[in-house]
């Protein structure tokens, strides 16, 4: 069958952008793709660095975030019953199961950088590519991230301030949060290693406290103890379903609320490229990651249920903290929004990692300007080592044995790309409107993972012998289409001004794309006649 191979074929580069391959000139193949002159485009991918380890701690550091601690309350009051909103963590963590394994066959099948972007490009066109990376660069991610770095500071601010504290000014978290965003963008700025062993240890305090969650519910439930007030449940008696709400909107809203906890898990696509071997690995990250997480939150949201009273798991945005300090006291709250703020930490770390490789993507494809898609220093290949070596001084040699990058360097890592997005996700966390960022991810994020998984259906037809490294059940792309489809609809009639609002902003992507590809064009042009590129445009560096 044919393959789409970072090392081995001309065919990916030569289908999807048939300037790239005769051109030589590196600007606009996907990145790993050879060029005329043989040499890999992609020097990020030449460094392949993550490991199956990586690639688990990346997804799992991402996807629980804020979530788990924060939305239970959403999905609870909506599903109106302990009972049914197990229901919907359970479906909402196999919703998000079914995409990430159809994006594993995909990114096994296309083993590039850049996630959805390759993937609709290549199987419908490149605009949709285009406008994905549009929505993704300027609004879902840096959005996203705003979202996750407020809840920080929020919850940091509260373990200072007592979580009992009605009124916090909002500028404190806000500072809270720019000061986070800054740390995690300097970090992945210095070193992708600095940026995943600080991923390895947040992962891994984030199963403990999962897991610690979950033990104080268990010994609650097995010792009948009983703390201040009464929990929602008696476990003997098993009222789980009393009082669960039959409207279909409301488990839309319910199911959303559950997805938010579980979104992430098509992250390790935009980074697949840098594996050391994302053939074998990316589908055993998505099935570990994915059934780790769903048992470790339904296992927090049984302990919830255990320990806290109905009616402030219904209105509290942090329901950890108030299970901190129901168990704990004061001490118990504090221990516990110490963690959450770690964890979202953790989430920004591994979003703001991810984030900057799509961004870089779209600069090497010219769809942003290409400076956003150089490194920070000049690929080591092209300077002797013996150089680099001696010009670097003590502080960077000392600084680059301690994170262990004394391969690459420091700042062998998207810098522009880096610094594009912590400034969008600044602007957002200053603007601070959630309601409608919520919104976009619901619509917008929505729409276009159903096309590519929709796509993965299209690519299965349309070419039955291309080779897929990992094949997912055909049921599994299915599922994942008709229930998006469902939550898509619900969206679109409940917020239909909103709505209108994504489809403008999407639209409005159109006539930059033909901007973009129409400056792209020219410059290659120009460059097949040996005329130089303008300084302005950095791709013709080596
Ligand atoms: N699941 C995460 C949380 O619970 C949110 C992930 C946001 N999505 C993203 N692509 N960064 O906080």
């Amino acid at each position: 069958g044919r393959t789409y191979s970072v090392s081995s074929t001309f065919d990916f580069a030569a289908n999807l952008f048939p300037l790239s391959s005769t051109t030589g000139t590196g600007g606009y193949a996907p990145i790993g793709a050879p060029t005329a002159s043989g040499q890999s485009v992609g020097s990020l991918e030449k460094h392949k660095t993550l490991t199956y380890l990586n690639g688990l701690s990346l997804i799992v550091g991402l996807i629980i975030g804020s979530g788990i601690f924060s939305s239970p309350s959403q999905v609870n009051s909506n599903a109106g019953s302990p009972g049914a909103s197990l229901i919907i963590w359970v479906v909402a963590g196999i919703l998000a199961w079914t995409g990430a394994a159809s994006y594993a066959e995909l990114g096994g099948a296309i083993p590039l950088n850049g996630g959805s972007q390759v993937y609709l490009a290549k199987i419908f066109g490149e605009l949709s590519g285009f406008l994905f990376t549009w929505v993704a660069v300027l609004v879902l991610k840096p959005g996203s991230a705003a979202i996750i770095a407020i809840i920080m500071g929020e919850y940091l601010v509260r373990a200072f301030i007592g979580a009992e504290a009605e009124t916090i000014n909002p500028w404190i978290n806000k500072g809270v949060a720019l000061v986070g965003l800054f740390l995690v963008t300097f970090m992945n700025s210095v070193s992708t290693k600095l940026g995943t062993r600080v991923n390895d240890m947040l992962m891994f305090l984030k199963f403990v406290a999962l897991i610690g969650v979950t033990i104080i519910g268990i010994v609650v439930a097995a010792t009948g103890f009983t703390f201040k007030g009464k929990a929602s449940l008696d476990w003997k008696t098993h009222e789980w379903f009393e009082g669960t709400k039959l409207d279909a909107s409301a488990w839309a809203v319910a199911l959303y609320a559950g997805l938010w906890a579980y979104d992430g898990w098509d992250n390790t696509n935009y980074v697949v490229g840098e594996f050391r071997n994302p053939r074998r690995d990316l589908p055993r990250v998505i099935h570990t990651a994915m059934p780790l997480v769903i048992i470790s939150y339904i296992l927090a949201n049984v302990a919830y249920f255990l320990v806290l009273p109905l009616d402030v798991i219904n209105s509290t945005n942090t329901v950890a903290v108030h299970f901190g300090s129901k168990v704990f006291g004061p001490v118990g709250s504090l221990i516990l929004a110490l963690i959450v703020s770690a964890s979202c930490f953790g989430a920004l770390n591994s979003s703001t990692f991810t984030s900057s490789r799509l961004v870089y993507v779209a600069g090497k494809e010219g769809y942003i300007p290409e400076f956003f898609g150089r490194l920070g220093i000049h690929s080591p290949d092209s300077i002797p080592v013996q150089t680099t070596t001696r010009t670097r001084s003590w502080f960077t040699k000392t600084l680059s044995r301690v994170v262990g990058d004394e391969d690459t360097g420091l700042f062998f890592t998207p810098v522009p790309a880096l610094v594009l997005n912590g400034a969008l996700t600044a602007a957002y966390v200053l603007v601070g409107e959630f309601g409608t960022l919520l919104t976009f991810y619901g619509v917008a994020g929505y729409t276009f993972y159903f096309l590519t998984v929709l796509g993965l259906i299209v690519l299965r037809v349309r070419e039955p012998n291309l080779e897929r490294p990992y094949k997912t059940w055909i049921t599994t792309p299915i599922i994942f289409c008709c229930v998006s489809l469902f939550l898509l609809s619900r969206a679109v009639f409940a917020q239909p001004l909103q709505t209108l609002i994504v489809v403008a902003f999407v639209i409005a992507g159109i006539p930059v794309y033909f901007w973009r590809i129409r400056g792209r064009d020219q410059v290659v042009k120009r460059e097949s006649r040996g005329e130089k590129a303008p300084w302005w445009r950095f791709w013709n560096r080596s």
